[in-house]
This record gives structure tokens, C-alpha cells and sequence, in this order.
């Protein structure tokens, strides 16, 4: 049988965490179909891998794209950092089941216009996904705050319930459809006083398709202990695993407390699953938020809608000129969006470093000055993280952005290169892998990433989209049928 592609003299490192390995992989169709210290069977293209990495495709757990890879199906800035799927749905938000009026609530406003959403269900999502066919692979949560808005008369209001059980129908309905968890932003405006209850009567529908709660906490602020407890103890009621989105600890008087966080996660993991994601950078981005801002950071400000010219600029520098303070000057850009340098650097490493950890974006597609995680999560935390800084081996780093994450969130056949899984993988210059943008100059394709394939097709090459795209929808029950 005659592969199409022969991966020749990798060093490959096969997402299991274990030591990378020198051998010859061979793909047909969207499959790894044969893997040896020597191939001599032909194949249509031989691909020279003598001094490159061989990697399963990157997984993005945490993403915002659910409208992005609709709108702009060649999704380059997830490509080019070698991401081959992406788990749409995060921080209580999600396009899917979202039903609007005339308007976008924050923080679903961050995931693109009004006339952009039209998924009242998952079916028709995972349609129009297949329609499309995005350079990446597309697998959702299921957002609360967006259950909310489809069932609550006041977002400002918690659910009474008659809405929980208006929102239990809906979730249930794309559970069956193929989600793969439910998500909660509980710290936005649009979900804070929503309560444990509610969370947890939602959360207990999950159990039932094994899914899975992630949670964008209620703070991650000084109260970020009882923020931790009242995920721990959803996760502990409903009987299904917990994801802490994005983890961090915010604010000058919290940096160092990751120490806190890490052993209260390993206390409570003896006695129920719980994981974490986040993003290799010191500084956050979402919408202004005037509950965070504050003169002990950086604030950098991404847009304005009524003061775009002020995109770019300090906060302080912005507070500065106007001659006010920073709460007022914060007042008069709303709405906007903002990068916040809310987090400590020792704090990010050790999460890191934490063996609970995987890697996810948060990236902001729709923003036009996005944080630089957009472009530059994962060859960061390879070339920078782990080769320069030397936080972790390779191997780990490859671990935490593919065989965990495939794991943790049931993508089948994904994430590990092994014979018979789908062939979502990576070639990268294990030398040059870096991501290229910077705050100033976040939309910069990544160093180092040789050649990315999703399913079997050659997407990227040579710092190129080919042209050719791949990604499917994956469902939670039934992801590997290709259509
Ligand atoms: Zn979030
Ligand atoms: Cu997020």
C-alpha cells in the first residue's frame, strides 16, 4: 500500500510525554498508517524530517474562534503555530445554542456581530463546520452565559427555575449533539449572580455523556480560594471532571499565590479530576472591564468604540492626557477591549510547570490589536518556555499541547502519533520554533513550524497556508466519522 506522505528520519516526539524517538512515519488518507525505525516502501512524497520534530497536531482547549473559522475558514493564526483542532465554547460563551435579539450581551460580543450568529443548536453548527471546512479541526463547550441569555428575562439576575429548567433542555439537547462539556465565565457582569445551584443543576446533565465542566472562575482576584472551592464542589456534584480555565492569579497583592492554588489543586485531586489550562504570558486580554482596572498594572488598550485612536495607547498615558484618573479615563473608552498585565511571571511559570496544566490560547480573533497569544501560544511555549528557558523538556511541552489535552477533552484517535490515528501533525525546527509577534506587533506567523497537516492534507507549508483545508467538526459521541 502506498502512503502519500513518508516522513523520513523524525525525531519524533509522539505526544505521550515519554522520550522522543528517531523513525520513519508513513500516512495514507487521514491516517498515520505505519511507523519504523526504517520505511522502504514507497510513497507518493518523501519528506526529509533529518534534525526536525515530528509532533501530533497542537490542540488550542481554549479558544473564542466558534465564528472566526466560520468567517475565515483558512484560519491562519492558529495554522501557523502548528494547531490542527481547537476547542471552541470557552469562558460561558459559545456560538453554539446562542439565540440573540438585538443585540450581542458581553462577553459573547467577543466572539464576533450580530448577523455572524446563527447556531440556535449544535447540529446546525456542526453543519455548517462541515460546509466550510475550516484549516482546523472544530470540537465545542457549551456556554452558560449564553444558556442564559437564551432563558433568563435579567442576565443581572440569577436563573429562577423555570429557567434552569429551560436551560437544562438546551444543554441536554447539544449534549446529545455531540458537545463536549458545559462552561462557565462567572466572574463577567452577565453571569455574576448567577448561583452555585444553578451551576451545579446544569453541571449535573453532564455526567450522563461524560463531559465536562470548565470554568473561568468567579474571580481570579483575592477571592480566588472560594472560587476554586465552588468549582471543586460543582465538579464534586454533578460527578465529572473539572477544568480551571486560563489559571492565573490577578492582581499585585495576589502574585506568588499560585503556590496557594497548586496545593489546594493537589489537595482536592486526591478525591476528584481536576485540570487547568492557560496561556504562556504575564498579561490577560478580554473586554474593559472597569471592575479591573487598577494603577497597579499595565493596561494597554486594544480598542475603543468611542475613542478608537486611543488603540495602542497606556491607560495610565491615556488618564494622563485627559487629566483624570485611570477609573475615569477607563469610563469614557467603554466599550473596549484591553490587555492587562495583571499576572506575576513566577506565577505563570509554575503553572507551567504544574503537572496539571495544558496549554490554551484565549486568543481574541476579532480584536484588531490581539495579545499576541493569538499567533504565538504554542511556539512559545516550546522554543521560549522550554528551550531557552529550559521550564520543561520538549517532550513535556508537546504533552501538555497534545496527548493530554486530546485526552482530557475525548478527542479520539487525536493527539499521540500511533499507528492508526488520525494524521493531525507537526514538522518544527526544534532549533528555530518561536512565535514571532510581540505586544506592539502581535500578528506575526510563528518561527521554526515546517509543515502542518490536519487529516492528512498538507495545510501549511513553508510559512504558507496551501490553500488546502481539512478540519471537521468533532463530536463528543461520534468524532470520528468524517462528515
Ligand atoms: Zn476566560
Ligand atoms: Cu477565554
Amino acid at each position: 500500500m502506498k502512503a502519500d506522505y513518508l516522513f523520513r528520519n523524525a525525531t519524533v516526539i509522539d505526544g505521550s510525554g515519554y522520550a522522543e524517538y528517531i523513525a520513519d512515519v508513513a500516512i495514507k488518507g487521514d491516517r498515520i498508517i505505519r511507523i519504523a525505525p526504517t520505511i522502504t516502501e514507497e510513497a507518493e512524497t518523501v519528506i526529509d524530517c533529518t534534525n526536525l520534530v515530528l509532533s501530533p497536531g497542537f490542540i488550542d482547549v481554549h479558544t473564542h474562534d466558534d465564528l472566526i473559522v466560520v468567517k475565515r475558514p483558512e484560519y491562519v493564526e492558529k495554522t501557523s503555530q502548528g494547531v490542527t483542532s481547537i476547542i471552541v465554547g470557552n469562558c460561558g460563551i459559545s456560538a453554539v445554542c446562542a439565540v440573540l435579539k438585538d443585540e450581542v450581551p458581553d462577553p459573547i460580543n467577543l466572539l464576533g456581530e450580530l448577523d455572524e450568529f446563527h447556531y440556535p443548536d449544535l447540529a446546525s453548527y456542526r453543519d455548517k463546520i462541515d460546509s466550510v471546512t475550516p484549516s482546523v479541526n472544530v470540537a465545542t463547550l457549551i456556554g452558560h452565559t449564553t444558556l442564559r441569555n437564551n432563558c433568563v428575562d435579567s442576565l443581572l439576575e440569577p436563573a429562577n427555575a423555570a429557567n434552569v429548567k429551560q436551560m437544562q433542555q438546551v444543554l441536554r439537547k447539544a449534549l446529545e449533539q455531540g458537545a463536549l462539556g458545559l462552561s462557565t465565565g462567572l466572574s463577567y457582569g452577565n453571569a455574576i449572580n448567577s448561583s452555585t445551584e444553578e451551576i451545579c443543576a446544569l453541571a449535573e446533565l453532564l455526567a450522563e455523556f461524560q463531559g465536562i465542566y470548565t470554568t473561568h472562575m468567579r474571580t481570579e482576584y483575592d477571592g480566588i480560594i472560594d472560587a476554586m472551592q465552588e468549582a471543586f464542589h460543582v465538579g464534586r456534584h454533578a460527578k465529572v471532571p473539572v477544568q480551571i480555565s486560563h489559571h492565573k492569579c490577578a492582581g499585585a497583592k495576589n502574585w506568588g499565590r499560585t503556590v496557594e492554588t497548586l496545593a489546594l489543586i493537589e489537595k482536592y485531586q486526591q478525591n476528584q479530576d481536576i485540570n487547568c489550562d492557560l496561556y504562556p504570558y504575564r498579561a490577560g486580554s478580554s473586554n474593559l472591564d472597569l471592575k479591573q482596572v487598577t494603577e497597579d498594572y499595565d493596561i494597554l488598550i486594544t480598542w475603543s468604540t468611542p475613542h478608537p485612536d486611543m488603540a495602542g495607547k497606556k491607560l495610565q498615558e491615556i488618564a494622563a492626557d485627559w487629566a483624570v484618573d485611570v477609573h475615569e479615563a477607563a469610563s469614557r473608552l467603554v466599550p473596549a477591549g484591553a490587555i492587562y498585565f495583571q499576572m506575576h511571571e513566577d506565577d505563570v511559570r509554575r503553572v507551567l510547570q504544574h503537572a496539571s496544566s495544558m496549554i490554551g490560547s484565549d486568543g481574541l480573533p476579532c480584536d484588531p490589536n490581539p495579545h499576541p497569544r493569538l499567533w504565538g501560544t504554542f511556539p512559545r511555549v516550546l522554543g521560549y518556555y522550554s528551550r531557552d528557558e529550559k521550564l520543561f523538556p520538549l517532550t513535556t511541552a508537546v504533552h501538555k499541547m497534545t496527548g493530554m489535552s486530546a485526552k482530557r477533552f475525548a478527542l479520539q484517535d487525536r493527539g499521540l502519533i500511533k499507528e492508526g490515528h488520525f494524521a493531525d501533525l507537526v514538522v518544527f525546527d526544534p532549533n528555530k520554533v518561536n512565535e514571532a509577534g510581540t505586544f506592539q506587533n502581535p500578528k506575526q506567523k510563528a518561527e521554526g513550524i515546517e509543515h502542518v497537516f490536519v487529516n492528512g492534507v498538507l495545510t501549511y507549508s513553508q510559512k504558507q497556508m496551501t490553500g488546502k483545508r481539512s478540519g471537521r467538526f468533532l463530536s463528543k459521541n461520534n468524532n470520528v466519522d468524517p462528515k
